[in-house]
């Protein structure tokens, strides 16, 4: 499939059906966000890959995922992340989205769901993978087989800002 059809297929899934991601599908989708760059390739990142039971319901205290089979906790090590010395912007929130980007666009290619999750608690999360003070959790994706019809992959002319105020050429 082409990027900016893969692009426009993509949608939040917000209920999914009791079908398990299957173990192949899961190695690509942690391949996409091994390949995926960060600032300085200092890769301040770790995935927590959560598919049991028991962690699913840990997740359940933390966040809503909509019943999802498969999430990824997307997690930043402060200690490893590029700062910018001009005004010590910490570039940790980008690196672990890019990686949380590259994860959902893939799962769109092998036919998955997801959503991205920030509606969460941090601090559940952390306590109950007991995730050192230097990691933060910064997203969540939730993952699975959608339970309903997809989203229509033209619907951005509705659902987004026009392209022509999201862009402008050479000055704002
Ligand atoms: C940074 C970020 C955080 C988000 N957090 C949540 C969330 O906590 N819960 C949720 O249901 N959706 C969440 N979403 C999904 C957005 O609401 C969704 O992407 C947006 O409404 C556009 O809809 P679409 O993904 O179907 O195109 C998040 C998306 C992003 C990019």
């Amino acid at each position: 499939m082409d990027f900016l059809e893969i692009a426009k297929k993509r949608y939040s899934v917000r209920n999914y059906s009791d079908r398990k991601v299957e173990a192949e599908k899961l190695d690509k989708i942690l391949q996409a966000a091994h390949v995926a760059p960060t600032a300085a390739n200092l890769q301040p990142v770790h995935l927590i890959a959560v598919q049991e039971k028991e962690g699913l319901e840990k997740i359940g205290k933390s966040a809503n995922i909509y019943g999802a089979p498969l999430a990824v906790i997307v997690c930043v090590d402060h200690d490893k992340a590029w700062v910018r010395p001009f005004d010590n912007k910490q570039t940790s929130d980008i690196d672990a989205s890019i990686l949380t980007d590259h994860m959902m666009l893939e799962a769109t290619e092998l036919g998955l769901g997801s959503v991205w999750v920030c509606y969460f608690k941090p601090d559940v999360i952390r306590k109950e993978f007991h995730l050192p003070d230097n990691l933060e959790p910064v997203n969540i994706l939730a993952i699975g087989y959608s339970n309903k019809e997809a989203a229509d992959p033209d619907r951005h002319s509705l659902t987004r800002i026009p392209i022509k105020e999201l862009v402008s050429y050479e000055k704002l």
